[in-house]
């Protein structure tokens, strides 16, 4: 059977350092997985890109490709984006596309495409006053925001815990919103 391609898109967070266990519970889900970083995560994981690039079996990405580049993954049938940094939350929501996987969800909203997003942030960001904006841009875009009761609850500075941040509940979202655009069953 042909599986969903999901675009697991990660930013510079201390959950991205389990993603090759999120990987391969998105794959059991039945995604087929492709990866993109930011640079900064990319350098966070420099180490395991080669043996994540043979989990997915797609390159890893975080970089725009050059002019002329043939396309190197399958079409996207949904994205999620976790660990959602900060930057990479008020980013995507101000259209601000310096980075690659930004400019691709800034475009995913244009194309319809189903996407959840999962920030990680503490409450020092949060206090913010663009970042509850950003939170409603979003929403208000049609994607699926992880946080708060039942997602990403905001941690004090200094005081996050990888190992309790939500994935499965960003898993359940994006296969939520991914099966929303789908016919009915028989
Ligand atoms: C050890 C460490 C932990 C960090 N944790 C977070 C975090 O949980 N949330 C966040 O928004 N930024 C966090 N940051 C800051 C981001 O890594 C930084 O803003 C980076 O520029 C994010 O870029 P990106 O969104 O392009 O990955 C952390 C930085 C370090 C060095």
């Amino acid at each position: 059977m042909h599986s969903r391609t999901l675009y697991l898109f990660s930013s510079a967070a201390p959950p991205v350092f389990d993603v090759a266990r999120v990987i391969e519970e998105a794959q059991a889900d039945g995604w087929d997985v492709c990866l993109g970083l930011t640079p900064t995560a990319a350098r966070w994981l420099a180490h395991s890109l080669d043996g994540l690039a043979a989990l997915t079996g797609h390159p890893v990405r975080w970089d725009y490709s050059l002019p002329g580049e043939p396309a190197v993954w399958p079409e996207a049938d949904a994205v999620v984006v976790a660990p959602a940094t900060f930057d990479t939350v008020n980013q995507w929501a101000l259209g601000l596309t310096g980075k690659w996987l930004v400019g691709v969800v800034a475009e995913g909203i244009g194309k319809g495409l189903p996407m959840a997003v999962m920030p990680c942030v503490n409450s020092a960001y949060v206090a913010h006053p663009q970042f509850e904006r950003s939170i409603e841009t979003l929403r208000g875009a049609g994607v699926r925001v992880v946080y708060g009761e039942g997602g990403f609850v905001p941690h004090e500075p200094g005081l996050g815990n990888p190992e309790t941040y939500p994935w499965r509940a960003a898993l359940d979202a994006v296969a939520d919103v991914a099966g929303r655009g789908l016919p009915p069953v028989g």
